[in-house]
């Protein structure tokens, strides 16, 4: 999914393990999205990688000294701790921490967090038994009763061969821990958006389903964008190849009377359900218990029976409902009709026969209609900017119905 941190600078706190190679990657996709990164590195984070490591990634200067006449920063960490918009410390060793939970200030890392006023995110890395000591589990417990966000550490393998808990958390969840944190006090801070996705899939015997070219990507890159305004973001999930989103819960299910049951469940307490699934209309009436062996016969006629509609089914005086259209003609009749027969509040319609936008590509052409007939054409964008979009017109309904 394509979505920018332009605008934002993040100082990236560099402090000495073997796992800092990832901050590397980290810097990387950071730059990739566009944001501003002002790399800060302790002494012993300069015994495995070298400044420059990181200025050919960031073409910025790396801060490694308390005291660098040459910087371009005149106080150079108190620099990085006012314009930063979040303050990250990967890896963030046992040392670190203890420093940043006893407020010292000796290299350039501890001292930018005790300077700034931005959120802070640390990211633990080191051997498992000294992430479980009694002194680092009191020194991350303060660090949590004073907000500051600790990302991991994951279980699994380190580098000293040993397996436990105490792994830096990959880049690609480091950065979603980051849009989190960013996104904290944003304009979906308190509310919870659930979002089905996928395509469900109706059991003919143990080993054939009827199933539909859904690929979830648009309920999915939903959900982040939820999760990134500060929401509390739910996937009701079909089979999907995609990987969970770091920070938003996902409930997989397999058919549309599960993906019912759990839309009943999460819907309860929601603010707003975005039905971006694919459903089945129809489910196989009796599911064999046993695969279906090839008879002589050339045909096989398979009675199907109407699932409910699960949209229409959820009650829209407390929760704003939206509802996607997938059409092949009569778009704008279509979804207005839909509109009405669901009872929802916007609709999302898309052509499904455009080969840029729609099914299993990253990209989606939509139009949103809502309610009192207003009708919206947006530009081909990204799957996560149309959930921008989306969002945008929740948010004003959400306020109404509180
Ligand atoms: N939907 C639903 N339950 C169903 C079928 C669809 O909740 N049993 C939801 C979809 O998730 C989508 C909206 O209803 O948000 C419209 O889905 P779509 O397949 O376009 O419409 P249908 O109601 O199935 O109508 P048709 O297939 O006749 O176009």
């Amino acid at each position: 999914m394509t979505y920018s941190l332009q605008g934002k600078t993040i100082s990236l706190g560099v402090t000495g393990s073997i796992a800092c190679y990832k901050a590397v990657d980290l810097a990387s996709k950071l730059m990739q999205l566009n944001a501003d990164v002002d790399v800060l590195m302790t002494p012993s984070a300069l015994r495995f990688l070298t400044p420059l490591t990181f200025t050919a990634i960031t073409h910025r200067p790396v801060i490694t000294s308390m005291f660098d006449p040459q910087s371009e920063l005149s106080i150079n960490h108190v620099a990085a701790a006012e314009r930063a918009d979040l303050v990250a410390v990967v890896p963030a060793t046992a040392n670190s921490l203890a420093k940043i939970a006893h407020g010292r200030a000796d290299d350039p890392v501890s001292a930018t967090i005790l300077a700034t006023r931005a959120p802070v995110l640390v990211a633990p890395a080191m051997d498992a038994n000294m992430f479980e000591s009694p002194a680092t589990q009191a020194n991350v417990e303060l660090l949590r009763q004073r907000s500051i966000y600790v990302a991991g550490p994951a279980e699994g393998r380190m580098a000293s061969g040993l397996v436990g808990r105490g792994r830096l958390l990959e880049p690609a969840e480091l950065v979603g821990h980051i849009r989190i944190l960013l996104g904290r006090a944003g304009d979906l801070a308190g509310r919870k958006i659930v979002v089905s996705a996928g395509g469900t899939r109706e059991a003919i015997d143990p080993v054939r389903v009827i199933a539909n070219h859904s690929s979830g990507k648009m309920g999915y890159a939903i959900a982040e964008a939820a999760r990134d305004r500060g929401a509390q973001a739910v996937i009701v999930s079909a089979p999907t190849a995609l990987p969970d989103p770091t920070g938003v819960k996902v409930a997989r299910i397999n058919s549309a009377l599960e993906m019912g049951h759990a839309l009943d469940r999460e819907c309860a307490d929601a603010d707003a359900v975005i039905m971006a699934a694919a459903v089945a209309d129809w489910r196989v009436a009796q599911i064999a218990e046993q695969k279906v062996k090839k008879t002589g016969a050339d045909t096989w006629t398979i009675d199907l029976v109407k699932n409910p509609d699960l949209i229409a089914g959820i009650h829209a005086d407390r929760l704003v409902k939206v509802g996607f259209a997938a059409e092949s003609e009569d778009l704008i009749d279509n979804a207005r009709a839909k509109i009405q027969s669901k009872g929802l509040h916007m609709i999302v319609a898309n052509d499904i026969t455009a080969e840029d936008a729609g099914f299993a590509v990253d990209d989606n052409r939509v139009i949103i209609l809502d309610r009192e007939g207003s009708i919206e054409r947006l530009p081909l964008m990204s799957k996560y900017d149309v959930g921008v979009e989306i969002l945008d017109r929740v948010i004003p309904l959400l306020g109404s119905l509180a």
